[in-house]
């Protein structure tokens, strides 16, 4: 071995020992990397600073614009009608489905040619790729797997609902099927090791909505047998209960919560088996319940990632870096509601699916605002499938705009917003219908985001956009110097009270210094292209729906 080549495998174990130390990646991963080649760069990791989170791409922190494709989008002649409808949109990643059925057509036979294709087109759009791995589970059925296991319901068998009826649900009582997934699963996530050395596959999400619909749990004999058992030790000191039974430890919600373990349980093994040889950060998305209202399964998918089994799922599942909703709730109240419940301390918020109907567009605002490592809405490709009534009711290339008008501000600035994210000097909305209203809080300064404002409005009540569709990033770069990036919405600030600051003492008001409009270039260099100032500023910021603008705004007291 020649000292150059010595050099970059001590430099790749280097970077790959610190990407598996960062917050949620597998820490057993077993395998050391074997050297890649010289395009070679350091694993996409998730980073935690401070209860803040990155996805860190190449390095630095990304953020994950993304859309996903229609579920039957990524066939060979199918892919042309995804990444011109991706790059329409501004989006810096595509999220793909990788379908058991085609992946492994007989019994350990690999079919790669469609990974290889997926790989190749996306690089040459110049797009990164979450692949989605359709196994087991799609929406709590099993409709990927690959025919020869449809037709073997022996080994491969469904569960059973109480009265002994088959569901469209498959049973995890099935060691065959577990084997067969476990080693399709680390068959990709191996390919991808030796053919994406350039990290162009970013995230892969284990399965897809896992769960069961229709029933509480599996009541095959099996099931029926394991849950008079003991709850599994770390199940209940994860969640602070006292051992005993599934029945003693969850009372009336024993099936359910019996459910989430068998689904995670499972999808552990799977998870585990592909992170062994190559550690990508790895996802489960969740058909969610009500946030406010959430009912008792059957009105919710059972044994999936809801709410109430993140706990169970992170005891469960430690190979799982991120519990990510799939939010298809438009409500403001619910949207806002299920990202506090998902964006924790020991879980990085991933919005991997959206809704795709114009009211979603504005949610990008909240979701980065939030501490979003990604944020994609579904099914918008040019294969003019439209999920209506879940979407609107023709996906021609105009549903796009509302997306591509807001993701396309922020692409410009998606690392430095995912950077800001990190260091918690981001904050964002998106316009409540029934409040007109919104403040963000910084150090020194508040930020008043008003929705509804006539340009020379002032002191008025604002009346709200119909439809609301405003809403706004701000990003801290010094104490008293701000970048906005928004749309359709009134933006002005007010100076915080602070103790021993005599430009922040009570009665003092906001003094624009400069309020900039530029864009940043290529080397991250902001360029102005004219200031505001008169009636532009007099009022208030006034960030209109339809035009695109990065202000840089410095402000002071008088
Ligand atoms: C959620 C699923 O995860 C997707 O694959 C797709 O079926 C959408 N629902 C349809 O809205």
């Amino acid at each position: 071995m020649r000292t150059t080549q010595l050099a970059s495998l001590i430099f790749l174990v280097l970077l790959e020992t610190f990407a598996a130390s960062s917050v949620g990646l597998a820490q057993n991963s077993a395998s050391l990397p074997v050297a890649a080649p010289a395009a070679s760069t350091a694993l996409p990791r998730v980073e935690q600073k401070n209860g803040h989170f990155a996805l860190i791409v190449d390095g630095k922190p990304f953020l994950m614009l993304g859309v996903q494709a229609n579920n039957s989008s990524a066939w060979p002649q199918y892919l042309g009608r995804v990444w011109p409808a991706a790059e329409a949109l501004h989006a810096n990643t595509v999220e793909l489905p990788i379908y058991w059925e085609q992946f492994e057509p007989r019994p350990n036979e690999y079919d790669y040619s469609l990974v290889d294709q997926i790989l190749t087109e996306s690089r040459e759009h110049h797009l990164r790729l979450v692949l989605v791995w359709f196994g087991t589970w799609k929406n709590a059925s099993s409709h990927y797997t690959p025919e020869w296991m449809k037709t073997d319901q022996k080994k491969y068998p469904f569960v059973l609902d109480k009265n002994g009826q088959t569901v469209d649900s498959p049973s995890v009582y099935s060691p065959a099927r577990l084997e067969a997934d476990k080693n399709a699963f680390r068959a990709l996530m191996s390919h991808l090791k030796t053919k994406d050395p350039q990290h162009t596959v970013l995230l892969v999400q284990v399965e897809n909505e896992a769960g069961v619909w229709g029933s509480v749990r599996d009541f095959g004999p099996e099931a029926n047998q394991a849950i008079t058992g003991e709850v599994p030790a770390g199940i209940v000191k994860k969640l602070g209960k006292k051992p005993g039974t599934w029945h003693e430890v969850f009372g009336e919600d024993a099936d359910e919560y019996f459910q989430g373990w068998c689904t995670a349980s499972y999808i552990e093994q799977v998870a585990a088996a592909g992170k062994a040889v190559y550690p990508l950060p790895l996802y489960v998305n969740a058909a969610l319940r009500d946030p406010f209202q959430p009912g008792k399964p059957p009105s919710y998918e059972s044994g999936s990632p809801t709410d109430n089994e993140i706990d169970l799922w992170k005891a469960a599942a430690p190979s799982i870096d991120i519990i990510a909703p799939d939010i298809y709730l438009p409500e403001y109240s619910k949207y806002t509601r299920v990202m506090d419940l998902y964006g924790r301390a020991d879980n990085p918020l991933l919005i991997p699916e959206t809704g795709n109907s114009a009211d979603y567009a504005r949610y990008i605002y909240a979701a980065v605002g939030h501490g979003a490592i990604g944020w994609a809405p579904f099914g918008l490709d040019y294969t003019r499938y439209s999920n209506h009534l879940e979407g609107p009711e023709a996906m021609e290339p105009e549903a796009l705009k509302p997306f591509s008008r807001q993701i396309g501000l922020l692409a410009p600035i998606s690392d430095l917003l995912a950077k800001a994210n990190l260091d918690g000097r981001l904050r964002g909305s998106s316009e409540d219908p029934d409040h007109h209203a919104a403040t963000l809080a910084f150090e020194h300064w508040k930020v008043q985001l008003e929705y509804g404002m006539p340009p020379f409005g002032m002191g008025m009540e604002p009346k709200g956009n119909h439809p609301a569709d405003g809403g706004a990033l701000v990003v801290q770069l010094t104490p008293d110097e701000f970048l906005l990036a928004g749309h359709h919405v009134r933006v002005d600030f007010a100076p915080q009270v602070i103790a021993d600051n005599p430009a922040f003492v009570t009665g003092k008001k906001r003094f624009w210094l400069t309020v900039e409009e530029g864009s940043y270039d290529a080397a991250g260099k902001w360029k102005i292209v004219r200031l505001w100032n008169g009636d532009q500023t007099d009022y208030g910021i006034n960030l209109k729906a339809d035009e695109d603008v990065l202000l840089k705004v410095r402000l002071t007291t008088y």
